[in-house]
């Protein structure tokens, strides 16, 4: 497909975590009857696209990324009608509704897995990875799962180890063995022909394992020890020809530790492969040797490092992606802003989607992001249900004993996938206008005063400035085609930077502190004028706290 049809280039889109977002039905979890109600919410907003998280049907071990039947629809969330109308209702606005592919894993209640494991000789043996153990009834080798402990399950029934990157109830497929792949291909046609406009790819970058290391001990941690594997572009090409490339659609690969270079491979401007990827560099700059469970604050020097890298290395090549948040991280606004006070807080959320999002790449704007939410207020352990976070939990403070229950609650609190999926605050009722009945999680405390209703009628609200801001988003082609260059690149306190093409140039300066900063304003071009921002007036030479200002001209 040729490069004139890249109209995701220029699409906004916002994430839905299902789950979270809206409940129609009065059981506490959101639906796909809820997202249709909120769909001129959406519409409102301006963004193009909707990527949903799994609706499929899923035990629930890792909410619903434990796909056990990928053409049918998890009974919580509705029913195929209930999608269909969902889709017919968006595409009528103009929206576009992009789903999420999880094919690294199926659950082990997928009729694949519950044939694989009967015996060796099943037919479906091979579409997982089955290893015999060490000696001494231990693992095949040292790898570990994303969500802590080995990553081979050991399954009496056939005296052999599963492998698993994530939960034991999350086997990996293996895509060396070319029915799963055929399978997977069908199925994804099956959904295009119902009329979605792409995928977003789950752990794409982990499919391809390399055999020879199945067996072997390995110093890599995580997964990154099966990332960007040997046969990977060669089974994305084969996915491109056989599916992809058949649609006018978008497809975005979750690519953990891809590199710029892998990166070009991926989403490179002749579209073998994918439209772009999410790389993670940005959500590591607060992270500690051990991970993610620490107090570390970031450095503004590194965002900008990983932001610069990432800009240039792409310019010109292949095509990237930019979010600041998804339901796997906690919220912007409590990470890289400030919520002290409500000043800071509106001003803050308004200046950080202002820096990411006037860079180049399609931009992806998380559930609630757009109201500034923040990260939760949970007091206990128990008012978490995050796989990831339970376990660590359990590992480091209860078994191991070297984090203590005080410092775990706060990096849980600082780091937990949960800071993203409290339910959506609609309004000041109860649950937030989220739903009638007591949800799944607990609603942030906040809700009566951060809201999308009272944000919707005031207009100095964050839900305001976003609306502008995507507006801008979607129509300007310096935002769009642009060439990156930053000035100050050593200020630790301010972000700037020009976008600029032919045709003329857009001048972006946002200021990551509270402190008044000094900024030397000819690199602003002459006759510019101000596009947008977040504060009334601006005064010339001097960034507010958490000021952002763009000029174009
Ligand atoms: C991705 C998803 C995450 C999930 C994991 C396993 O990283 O975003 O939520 O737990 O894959 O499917």
């Amino acid at each position: 497909m040729g490069e004139s049809s890249c109209w995701w280039r220029k699409s906004v889109v916002y994430e839905i975590y299902v789950r979270s977002f809206k409940d129609s039905n009065g059981d506490g979890v959101g639906d796909l009857n809820g997202i249709t109600e909120k769909l001129d919410y959406l519409q409102n907003l301006g963004v193009d696209v909707l990527w949903l998280t799994p609706i499929y049907e899923s035990p629930g071990d890792d909410n619903g990324y434990d796909i056990s039947d990928y053409c049918s629809i998890m009974k919580s969330f509705g029913t195929m009608k209930d999608f269909e109308h969902l889709l017919n209702e968006a595409h009528r606005r103009k929206i576009k509704i992009v789903m999420d592919l999880v094919v690294n894993h199926t659950s082990d209640e997928h009729s694949w897995f519950v044939e694989s494991r009967k015996n060796r000789d099943n037919s479906y043996r091979d579409y997982y990875i089955w290893r015999d153990g060490k000696e001494g009834n231990m693992p095949p080798n040292n790898w570990t799962s994303c969500f802590l402990g080995s990553a081979w399950q050991y399954d009496a029934q056939t005296e052999q180890y599963y492998l698993h990157m994530f939960s034991k109830k999350q086997p990996d497929l293996n895509w060396d063995y070319e029915p799963v792949r055929k399978e997977v291909y069908k199925m994804m046609r099956w959904w295009l022909d119902k009329g979605i406009d792409g995928f977003r790819m789950d752990v794409i970058s982990l499919i391809s394992k390399d055999s020879r290391m199945l067996c072997e001990d390995s110093n890599i941690k995580g997964h990154t020890v099966c990332a960007n594997g040997p046969r990977v572009h060669e089974y994305l090409q084969e996915m491109h020809r056989e599916v992809l490339s058949n649609y006018d659609i978008m497809t975005v690969g979750e690519t953990p530790a891809v590199t710029v270079r892998e990166a070009c491979q991926y989403a490179a401007n002749q579209q073998s492969e994918l439209s772009m990827v999410f790389q993670f560099e940005l959500m590591d700059v607060d992270g500690g040797e051990s991970g993610k469970w620490n107090d570390k604050k970031y450095q503004l020097q590194d965002v900008k490092a990983v932001l610069r890298k990432w800009q240039e290395g792409l310019y010109g090549q292949a095509w990237g992606s930019l979010f600041w948040n998804n339901h796997d991280q906690p919220r912007v606004v409590s990470r890289f802003g400030d919520t002290s006070t409500k000043e800071y807080w509106n001003k803050s959320a308004k200046m950080l989607a202002t820096a990411l999002y006037l860079l180049q790449g399609t931009p992806y704007i998380y559930q609630g992001e757009e109201l500034g939410m923040t990260n939760l207020d949970f007091q206990s352990i128990d008012e978490f249900r995050d796989i990831e976070s339970l376990n660590a939990y359990q590992e480091y403070v209860e078994k191991e004993k070297s984090i203590s229950s005080e410092d775990m609650m706060r990096y849980v609190r600082k780091s937990s996938r949960d800071n993203a999926r409290s339910p959506m605050q609609w309004d000041d009722s109860e649950n937030a206008g989220f739903s009638a009945a007591e949800p799944w999680i607990g609603v942030h405390s906040n809700y009566q005063w951060l809201n999308a209703k009272q944000q919707m009628e005031d207009k100095d609200s964050i839900l305001h400035y976003y609306q502008k801001l995507i507006r801008i988003l979607r129509e300007n082609n310096i935002v769009c085609d642009g060439k990156f260059q930053e000035f100050m690149e050593d200020s630790p306190a301010l972000y700037c930077y020009r976008r600029f093409t032919q045709e003329g140039e857009i001048v972006v300066c946002c200021n990551f502190t509270k402190e008044e900063q000094a900024w030397d304003e000819r690199v602003v071009p002459e006759g510019a004028d101000i596009l947008i921002g977040n504060y009334e007036k601006h005064q010339r030479g001097v960034m507010n706290a958490y000021e952002a200002i763009v000029y174009q001209r």
